[in-house]
């Protein structure tokens, strides 16, 4: 596995050294994750009008939530206050950590109103202006995946390159 310095960890070497390695496990897995639920909600998209699976939008209604919050806090709390400290220590910007961090808020607040069309969706099996929800589902998963790219392909990197 490849090796994270997360420089905003405290603690000795040993044990810093073990945070990274989790750290970077879970940020992989929490971008795995989101990438499957943006996958889900593409196929929900894609069933509109007439191929409606009920019980997926039910399940997707019950995870999407608490799934996109439990990964920004994580991710707030470890990955962009290490970002932000290799920012710093360039001499750089902090316009990219503050966009993250909008963008969660922005992300959980369509959350919220995705989940509450998915139960309607998985309730009735129908819904009043499919091409409305199809154009919500897509601008949600496009923007999570551009999001994740981002952290992939910019923040990680940035954090490894930089000495604890
Ligand atoms: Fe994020």
């Amino acid at each position: 596995m490849k090796s994270i310095q997360i420089t905003a960890l405290a603690g000795d070497e040993a044990s810093r050294r073990r945070c990274q390695t989790s750290v970077l496990a879970i940020v992989e897995l929490a971008h795995a994750q989101m990438l499957r639920l943006c996958g889900l909600l593409e196929e929900v998209a894609d069933s509109l009008p007439a191929s409606i699976d009920r019980r997926k939008c039910m399940m997707i209604a019950c995870e999407l939530e608490p799934l996109v919050r439990g990964i920004h806090r994580f991710e707030e709390e470890t990955l962009l206050p290490a970002y932000e400290r290799v920012l710093e220590q360039r001499g750089r910007g902090r316009g990219s950590v503050e966009r993250l961090r909008a963008e969660h808020i922005e992300d959980e607040c369509f959350a919220g109103e995705l989940t509450e069309a998915l139960l309607v969706l998985g309730r009735d099996g129908s819904v009043d202006n499919p091409e409305a929800l199809g154009f919500m589902l897509r601008g949600f998963f496009e923007a999570q995946r551009r999001h994740v790219a981002f952290e992939r392909e910019h923040v990680l990197p940035e954090i490894g390159c930089v000495e604890a």
